[in-house]
């Protein structure tokens, strides 16, 4: 912890409740999805490394918590934590929240459900996908972008893209199994000011931590797998 980032371990459930009323600018975060199996009881049986990892994948990360639930209880879940993160966005600021094609539509409903105002969504598109027999190949993820109220303007204006593209780290950089690419997370933080505070709820290896420094915001991260938030911690570290 310092005086530009924390990162909290714990259960967002019962973290965020602890963190005051309007004290950041920006939740950008990357939810476990709880996708990943047609069925309630595929989506409850296997392990997040099952259901996201690939057979002839080149990386031995660990595993991670709280990607059992079936649909509705995700939709209900997530809308609490949101819910919890729309009283901690200052009037204003915004939401960024990643999900795949099966959950988008539980997604969404949880982000207005939890009183936010939903303003749209941004494809991310991964270059090095895996191709879909007879099918169409999966190769986007989605940013669902909504606001606490009215959003307030930037000062100077900015202009964010509409469509972000990069493939998950690779080597050395990999740290998690469902890491988003720093350059793309880059782009995302810029909705809050310089200076603000960006709220990552799902923080994992702290990819969204990382972009915040880079670009002159602060970070609050939770993460309620010890693995990953030592991980991001030590990430976070090196940095400042
Ligand atoms: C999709 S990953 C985030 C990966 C991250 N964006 C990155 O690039 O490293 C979701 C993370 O949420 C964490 N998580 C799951 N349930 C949680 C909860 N109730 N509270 C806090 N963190 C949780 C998991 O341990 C996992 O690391």
């Amino acid at each position: 912890m310092t005086d530009t980032w924390t990162i909290h371990h714990g259960d967002a459930l019962t973290v965020l409740p602890t963190l005051p009323t309007g004290s950041v600018d920006a939740v950008i975060t990357d939810p476990p999805y709880n996708s990943g199996g047609r069925t309630p009881a595929a989506k409850r049986g296997d392990t997040a490394r099952g259901k996201y990892v690939s057979g002839d994948a080149l990386h031995d990360l660990a595993d991670f918590a709280g990607d059992n639930r079936d649909q509705r209880g995700y939709r209900y879940w997530l809308a609490l934590l949101l819910c919890e993160s729309l009283r901690i966005t200052r009037p204003g600021g915004s939401a960024l929240v990643f999900t795949d094609w099966a959950q988008l539509p539980a997604t969404s409903d949880a982000l207005q459900a939890a009183g936010w105002i939903w303003r749209g969504i941004i494809p991310w598109h991964k270059p090095i996908s895996r191709p879909q027999k007879d099918g169409f190949k999966r190769e986007c993820e989605y940013v669902l972008w909504a606001s606490h109220g009215e959003p307030y303007r930037h000062a100077p204006t900015v202009y964010l893209p509409g469509y972000l593209r990069a493939s998950q780290p690779r080597g050395d950089k990999r740290k998690h199994i469902t890491q988003k690419p720093v350059e793309i997370m880059r782009e995302l933080v810029k909705i809050a000011p310089e200076g603000g505070v960006v709220l990552d709820p799902f923080a994992g290896a702290g990819s969204t931590g990382e972009a915040a420094l880079a670009e002159g915001r602060r970070f609050v991260g939770v993460e309620v797998t010890k693995h990953y938030a030592d991980v991001a911690r030590e990430r976070l570290a090196t940095l400042h």
